[in-house]
C-alpha cells in the first residue's frame, strides 16, 4: 500500500474555537512530533517505563526508549531498580542490547568499560594512561529521575517534573490500584510486542464508543458491558470503570471458561487507565495488562503488552490468566483485534486536511467537561486541552 510518510507543513497548526475538534495534521507532521520529544518525552513528565513484577531479581534488567532515548532499567543489589541512560560514559554506545535478562555487571563492547547493578564504572582498561583528570567515579552510568508508585516505575527527563503522586492525581489513583492487584505485587506472565502504523496520540485516542462498534468479538460474545463511570484529570489522564454483568452465552464459544471472571470485584471488572501520554494499564476480567507504548516517529508507534498475575495467585488461576491474556487483548486479541487496523486506517485517512469530530457526549461549550458518560467520547477532550496548551497551541479567535 503507498501510503505518504512525510506532512510538509507544521506550525501554525489550527486549531478551532471547538473544544470538539482536532486538526488531523498534529496526527502526522514529522517536525510537530520533534518537538513533542523535547516538550513532552523528554519535558516534565513521568512516563510508564516497567513494572517491578518484571525484574523480581538482583540483576534482572530490561531496556526500553523514552522516545529515541535508551533506557536501562536495573535490580541492583540492594534490590532497588533504578534506571540509567544505555548509553557508555565513555563514547556513547549503547551499552545493552537485549530486551531483558539478568547479569552481574553490563560490558560495553567498544573499550571495555565495565558498569555494576548500581550503574558505577568498575573497569576500564588502559586507564593508566587516560588522562590526568579522569576519575572513575565521575563515569557512572547516568542516572534518571524514577517514581514508583504500586510497583509501576516512572521516569521523567524534565527538570521541573511535580512529584509523582501530584502528577497522578487523586481520581486516578483507585483505578489504579484495581488495575494492580491492589497492592502492585505482580508476577510477569510474559509479553506482546506489536508496531502500530500510527502516530502515539491516534493509538491513545481509544475511546470506550468504539468497543462494541468496532470489534465483532463484542457482539459474537453477545458482551454487554455493566454500569459504569468515566474520570479525567487536568493533567491529561482518562479512565473508564465499568461493571462486568455475567456474560449471556451466544453458542459462539464451546467452551466459555476462556470468559469466566474468577476475581473478586465485578463492580469493577473492568477497568482501563490511560496515563498521559500515551501508557495504558488495563484490567479486564482476569487479565492484567500494562501496555507502554514507544513513540517512536510521527507514523511508528511500539507498544509492548506485558501481562501479569498476581504474585498470591493459585497456579490454577495463573493458567487462567494466562489463558485469557493470550487469547481476549492485545494485537492478536479475539476481542480487540480490529485495533491494529483502525489504526493504519486511522492514520493513513489523518493525512487529508481538516479536523477530527468529537461528537458522543458533546454539549458544546469552549471547556472540556468533566461530567461524562461512561463511553462518551468526551472523555478524550481534557487530554487533547492538556495536549494543545502543553505544546503552545493557540485557539482561534
Ligand atoms: S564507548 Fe564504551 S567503552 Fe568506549
Ligand atoms: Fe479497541
Amino acid at each position: 500500500m503507498n501510503m505518504p510518510t512525510t506532512s510538509t507543513s507544521t506550525r501554525p497548526l489550527v486549531w478551532t474555537k471547538r473544544i470538539s475538534q482536532v486538526p488531523k495534521e498534529v496526527f502526522v507532521s514529522e517536525s510537530l512530533f520533534e518537538e513533542e520529544l523535547r516538550t513532552i518525552f523528554y519535558g516534565d513528565c513521568w512516563h510508564v517505563v516497567a513494572h517491578e513484577g518484571e525484574l523480581p531479581e538482583v540483576g534482572d534488567f530490561k531496556t526500553f526508549e523514552l522516545g529515541r532515548m535508551p533506557l536501562l532499567i536495573v535490580r541492583g543489589k540492594d534490590r532497588q531498580v533504578r534506571v540509567f541512560l544505555n548509553s557508555c560514559t565513555h563514547r556513547g554506545t549503547q551499552v545493552e542490547t537485549a530486551s531483558c535478562g539478568n547479569r552481574t555487571e553490563f560490558e560495553c563492547p567498544y573499550h571495555r568499560w565495565l558498569f555494576g547493578l548500581e550503574g558505577d564504572l568498575v573497569g576500564c582498561p588502559g586507564s593508566k594512561e587516560f588522562s590526568p583528570e579522569f576519575q572513575k567515579e565521575d563515569y557512572d552510568l547516568k542516572e534518571v529521575r524514577v517514581g514508583v508508585h504500586l510497583g509501576l516505575v516512572f521516569v521523567t527527563l524534565g527538570k521541573a517534573t511535580p512529584p509523582l503522586e501530584d502528577w497522578i492525581g487523586a481520581p486516578i489513583m483507585e483505578p489504579l490500584s484495581v488495575v494492580l492487584g491492589g497492592d502492585g505485587r505482580l508476577k510477569l506472565l510474559g509479553y506482546q510486542k506489536v508496531r502500530y502504523a500510527v502516530n502515539w496520540k491516534a493509538y491513545n485516542d481509544n475511546d470506550g464508543y468504539h468497543a462494541p462498534l468496532l470489534h465483532t468479538g463484542f457482539r459474537l460474545l453477545n458482551w454487554q458491558g455493566g454500569q459504569g463511570a468515566q474520570y479525567m484529570t487536568e493533567n491529561g489522564h482518562a479512565c473508564i470503570v465499568a461493571q462486568l454483568k455475567p456474560i449471556q452465552h451466544s453458542g459462539f464459544l464451546k467452551d466459555t471458561s476462556l470468559i469466566t471472571f474468577k476475581g473478586q470485584n465485578p463492580e469493577k471488572g473492568s477497568c482501563v487507565v490511560q496515563l498521559f501520554p500515551c501508557s495504558v494499564v488495563v484490567k479486564h476480567l482476569d487479565v492484567i495488562n500494562l501496555r507502554f507504548a514507544i513513540a517512536r516517529s510521527h507514523d511508528v508507534t511500539e507498544v509492548h503488552y506485558a501481562y501479569f498475575a498476581h504474585v498470591d495467585d493459585s497456579e490454577d488461576m495463573v493458567r487462567h490468566r494466562l489463558r485469557q491474556s493470550s487469547n481476549l487483548l492485545g494485537p492478536c486479541g479475539m476481542v480487540t483485534m480490529e485495533d491494529a487496523a483502525i489504526f493504519q486506517r486511522i492514520h493513513i485517512g489523518s493525512y487529508t486536511p481538516g479536523q477530527a469530530e468529537f461528537q458522543k457526549g458533546v454539549t458544546g461549550g469552549d471547556q472540556p467537561s468533566f461530567d461524562v458518560k461512561q463511553n462518551d467520547e468526551t472523555g478524550q477532550l481534557p487530554k487533547w486541552e492538556h495536549y494543545r496548551k502543553l505544546m503552545g497551541f493557540q485557539r482561534e479567535a
